[in-house]
């Protein structure tokens, strides 16, 4: 899968051997796999008496042995001894619909493990003063911030020439006609793009779930992240509210997250990918929550 997977897959594998009762695992479901990786294929050595290991998700072009599974449509899982559902819930576009099929995974299922991850705290003073600008206006940012957690991030790109000013062409021309350098005629400002991470070449999806578990990250995002998690001022910018999963809303349907493990990565993408390139957080550092749900 990605490059971060060698370094994830000793969290995750640790996690597990934690909470997971290996030998009496006879079947597994894995759900968001388009293919066997490294994690699959260490987990399921460790299952002495595994019987039948199937992957779920919504590409099935990969692997022929995929079953077609879309986390925004009835899951209808049932009857395995382990669930394992890393680094796909955030595809899911409704916090309510993923809680109502959680909890009947829950319900037909023995050990359900899942990972929620959330974006990178952004603080605003990475920004220089005309980008913050731009940031502040295009989330609507309250005045009290000084971060922020989206799925949206800016992209700063150079303003392009066909787009200058009449004015500021002219200036270019004289400039040039006086054998400037053209150090001086580059672009002398900068305009931002939201992009929404997670969208494939292929278009449709991306990363939606904005999992805000208050408590949980109450008691780790300091020791994890550097700072004390204060909603006041950093900021969770979404779309819709729909999105928002809380540990209220699981509480309410009868599950909650049990064994809840924090944890911040490093997220190695492609550069192409890299969203913020004059601010001094590269490489982007995601976190996410790694537990077993259970009922209540
Ligand atoms: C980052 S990969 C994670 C792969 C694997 N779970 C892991 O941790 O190594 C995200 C997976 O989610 C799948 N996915 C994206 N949108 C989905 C959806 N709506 N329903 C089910 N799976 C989806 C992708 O095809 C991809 O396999």
């Amino acid at each position: 899968m990605g490059r971060r997977d060698n370094y994830i897959t000793i969290a995750y594998l640790e996690y597990l051997r934690k909470t997971v009762d290996f030998k009496k695992i006879r079947s597994i479901a894995w759900l968001g796999w388009t293919d066997e990786n490294i994690i699959v294929k260490d987990v399921c050595d460790m299952c002495p008496n595994l019987e039948k290991s199937h992957m779920y998700d919504i590409d099935t072009s990969i692997n022929d042995q995929v079953i077609k599974w879309d986390i925004n449509k009835k899951w209808n899982i049932s009857g395995y001894d382990l669930i394992i559902c890393l680094r796909t819930s955030l595809f899911a576009e409704s916090a309510q619909h993923f809680v109502s099929e959680l909890k009947q995974t829950v319900e037909n299922n023995k050990v359900v493990i899942f990972d929620f991850m959330l974006p990178e705290l952004r603080p605003l003073m990475n920004y220089s003063s005309t980008i913050r600008k731009q940031v502040v206006e295009g989330f609507g940012l309250p005045q009290k911030a000084n971060a922020f957690l989206s799925w949206h991030v800016p992209v700063i790109r150079e303003v392009m020439p066909e787009e200058y000013s009449e004015a500021h062409k002219n200036a270019i021309k004289s400039f040039q006609e006086r054998g400037g350098l053209n150090a001086l005629v580059q672009p002398t400002f900068t305009k931002i793009d939201f992009y929404r991470k997670g969208i494939p070449a292929t278009g449709g999806g991306g990363y939606s779930l904005m999992p805000k578990f208050d408590k949980i990250y109450k008691s780790f995002y300091k020791e994890e992240v550097g700072v004390d998690y204060d909603t006041d001022s950093m900021i969770y910018v979404v779309q819709t509210p729909d999105v928002f999963l809380t540990e209220e809303m699981l509480r309410d349907n009868g599950i909650s997250l049990k064994h809840p493990h924090f944890l911040c990565a490093f997220n190695l993408e492609p550069e192409t990918h890299q969203s913020v390139y004059d601010a001094p957080d590269y490489p982007e550092m995601w976190s996410f929550t790694l537990a077993v749900i259970e009922r209540e």
